[in-house]
């Protein structure tokens, strides 16, 4: 298939540093089976082209983060319900000058802290914040409590085509919110047997004001404890595995191991798309030789 001339689906909902640029070319190296696991979902938008590209019998998703999850299986349950929710929000909006914007956005992030029912209003809620935050990024406090600025847009805006498009294709798909450990331990090794596993794991600091910084989930992830979870599925089964991470010194410590191989993503894309620049450098640790 020509991936490059086809259209790309975007995230469901705005994501700062989704997969979207690196997308097409990567779903190229991804190991045909008959199962497909995505433990690190974040905006899904890899899920989602997998879905729309790919041709795995079963697709099971994760991650840890219950926000992004609930949105999901709202979009699965309530799509409809929720569409017309997001609309209204939008013109109201719309309507407001910048001061009435702001005090709207944060009288919103504080309903959505204090909600007690996750359901379609504060799905809706959820991706207005992701919307209108600052930059598209997801962050909370040590008490778990969204604490994302404003990011003082005029305009927000709702690609409805998109949302259908996904809304269709995830009818099938198993949405899980645990641990990634956790999860993975749900299927047996007969099933791992027939699995593709994708590993999105969140950032490795690359310097030391990083480091103090809460990205995603109230504690630090402990990178070096997936490298021994993957070590441990590919000692046991036939299950493969790509995993995707910027390059730095740190990771290729955490990550170059004697069960993976190192593939540079940019290289891959130039050559499946010459084109195409590429600014940053991720590489993608492969079970199989690409
Ligand atoms: C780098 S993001 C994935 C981005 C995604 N590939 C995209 O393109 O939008 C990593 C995700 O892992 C999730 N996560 C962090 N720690 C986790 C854990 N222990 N178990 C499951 N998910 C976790 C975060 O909530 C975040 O959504």
């Amino acid at each position: 298939m020509n991936f490059v001339s086809e259209k790309v689906l975007s995230p469901i909902f705005r994501w700062a540093g989704s997969k979207k640029k690196l997308l097409i070319e990567m779903l190229e190296t991804f190991d045909t089976k008959n199962i497909y696991i995505e433990p690190f979902l974040g905006s899904g938008v890899v899920m989602s082209n997998v879905l729309k590209y790919k041709n795995f019998d079963t697709i099971y998703v994760n991650d840890f983060n219950s926000d992004i999850i609930i949105f999901y299986k709202e979009v699965q349950e309530n799509g409809a319900q929720l569409k017309n929710r997001l609309k209204e929000i939008i013109e109201y909006y719309s309507n407001l000058n910048m001061e009435e914007k702001t005090e709207f956005f944060y009288l919103q992030r504080e309903r959505y802290n204090t909600f007690n029912d996750k359901n379609i209003e504060s799905a809706c809620i959820f991706w207005f914040l992701m919307q209108a935050g600052f930059n598209g990024v997801y962050r909370v406090n040590s008490r778990g409590e969204f604490n994302v600025p404003f990011g003082k847009r005029e305009k927000i805006y709702f690609n409805e085509s998109n949302f259908d498009e996904i809304q269709r294709l995830i009818e099938n798909v198993q949405f899980y919110n645990q641990d990634y450990i956790e999860f993975l331990n749900n299927f047996s090794d007969e099933d791992l047997n027939k699995s593709f596993i994708y590993l999105d794991p969140p950032y490795l600091p690359v310097s030391a004001s990083m480091k103090n910084m809460t990205m995603y989930t109230k504690n630090a992830f402990d990178h070096k404890a997936l490298t021994a979870e993957c070590g441990k599925l590919l000692k046991r089964t036939d299950v493969s595995i790509a995993l995707s991470i910027a390059d730095s010194e740190l990771s290729r410590e955490i990550y170059q191991t004697d069960f993976f191989y190192n593939n540079d993503l940019a290289e891959i894309i130039r050559n499946v798309n010459p084109q195409k620049v590429l600014k940053v450098k991720e590489q993608l640790y492969t079970s199989y030789n690409l």
